[in-house]
């Protein structure tokens, strides 16, 4: 079974969706999606959804009507929408993460994109001037985001294990410390999980004394496992300033959402918009209601108990996955707080079938709740059978693992954002 679907059954998909011909066969076309997605779903393993809760009592009692939060979260009014059950994420999340009651606001996002968005432009229209530091492994959205605010960005080394190089990091700031910093640290790189140390960062902003300062913590995967863990804090000690999640990773909600929380003293307040009788102080104006509900749901049944209980089974998987590839002879390594599995790039055979995350000689697949043993172990035959010492001559079948760059510290604890 391969997770690609091939060039005649895309073709056949996009006649059948076709909207030129009528009747369109929706019933056919819907039956093909969901047979293309339930196919993938065994073999893919490299990206970071959840795959373990149940969200179908949302979609049945929420699903056939539009939910609007249009606005402020903090608003009321408008048409159906679930601002208090979105009230009631923000508070969950900015109390697992210690964040002070008299100091917070938020909302639910599209997305770690648009959370990344709003806080820097909160941090911008607060430090005009500022530089925006951030790793080479930061994610994507975060240049781009610097672009569109038309603000000046500094790079700066990612180690092999993905964390910040922080003496680079002070041989930035030294360069410009005459401008205020805006740094974005990253909780869980996209490739490595690795997870930046904003006590470091803050020590090194100290030293060079920057006139004004905002650190925001990317942590779209791991901002949930390490909040619930009590190692990423939004306390007064932290010095964080926002900090993204994802709503569609841990908690694996079926469309694409996010959490974004700032210090509300940190951003200013939205302008009032008459004809919708709401602040103006989120990303996009119309807001998905259903998302915000999804959340929660997902949030309510389990608790916090139940979300420890899922992150420590998915790291349990996690270290099972490095024993298994490293006894097969595939050196793979995680850092110890994570659920993503670093490994040396599988041959194209296996990437056909496998769905993983691959950046040329690196590739990972990342046991996220909800991914089992059985797919784990399938996946190493697979691998074990690919590279076994009789396939290698043939040219068809490719090499036995190279090495992979060592992780600076892959056995150490994860490094301190808000180390207990
Ligand atoms: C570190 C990091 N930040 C931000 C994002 C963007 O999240 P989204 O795709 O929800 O916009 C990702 C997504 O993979 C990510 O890994």
């Amino acid at each position: 079974m391969t997770h690609t679907p091939t060039p005649a059954r895309l073709r056949g998909l996009a006649e059948a969706a076709d909207l030129s011909r009528t009747p369109v066969d929706i019933t056919a076309v819907l039956d093909h999606l969901v047979a293309e997605a339930d196919t993938a779903v065994p073999t893919s393993i490299g990206f970071p959804g959840a795959v373990d809760l149940d969200h179908r009592e949302v979609m049945a009692r929420l699903g056939h009507r539009l939910w609007n939060n249009i606005g402020d979260p903090t608003d009321t009014g408008g048409t159906p929408h679930t601002r208090i059950l979105e009230q009631a994420v923000i508070a969950w999340l900015a109390d697992t993460l210690h964040m002070p009651t008299d100091d917070r606001w938020g909302y639910v996002t599209t997305g770690g994109t648009e959370g990344n968005l709003s806080a820097l432009h909160a941090a911008r229209r607060r430090l005009p001037t500022a530089r925006i530091y951030y790793s080479t492994a930061a994610h994507y959205s975060i240049p781009k985001i610097i672009e569109m605010l038309g603000a000046r960005g500094v790079v700066v080394n990612a180690s092999a294990d993905g964390e910040m190089d922080y003496d680079h990091l002070a041989v930035r700031v030294r360069r410009h410390r005459r401008w205020p910093a805006i740094v974005v640290a990253t909780a869980g790189t996209t490739m490595t999980e690795a997870v930046d140390d904003t006590t470091r960062i803050h020590t090194i902003l100290d030293e060079h004394d920057v006139p004004g300062r905002h650190v925001h913590v990317d942590a779209a995967l791991s901002g949930i496992p390490l909040a619930l863990d009590g190692r990423l804090r939004l306390d007064d000690d932290s010095g964080i300033g926002s900090i993204t999640v994802s709503g569609h990773k841990f908690l694996g909600v079926p469309t694409p959402c996010g959490v974004v929380l700032i210090r509300d003293s940190l951003r200013r307040e939205g302008t009032p918009v008459t004809y919708t009788a709401t602040l103006d102080s989120t990303v996009t104006g119309s807001r998905c209601g259903l998302a915000a509900a999804l959340l929660w749901h997902a949030i309510a049944t389990h608790g916090r108990e139940g979300h420890r209980w899922r992150v420590s089974e998915a790291r349990r998987l996690a270290t099972y996955t490095v024993d298994r590839l490293t006894a097969a002879g595939w050196p793979a390594w995680r850092h110890p707080h994570a659920f993503t599995v670093v490994l040396p790039t599988p041959p194209a055979t296996v990437r056909t079938k496998w769905l993983l995350a691959t950046d040329a000689d690196i590739s990972h697949l990342i046991c996220m709740p909800g991914v089992t043993q059985g797919q784990i172990d399938a996946f190493v035959t697979d691998l074990t059978d690919t590279t076994a010492p009789a396939s290698s001559p043939d040219p068809g079948h490719p090499h036995p693992p190279r090495p992979i760059p060592h992780p600076r510290r892959a056995s150490s604890p994860a490094a301190g954002i808000g180390t207990p």
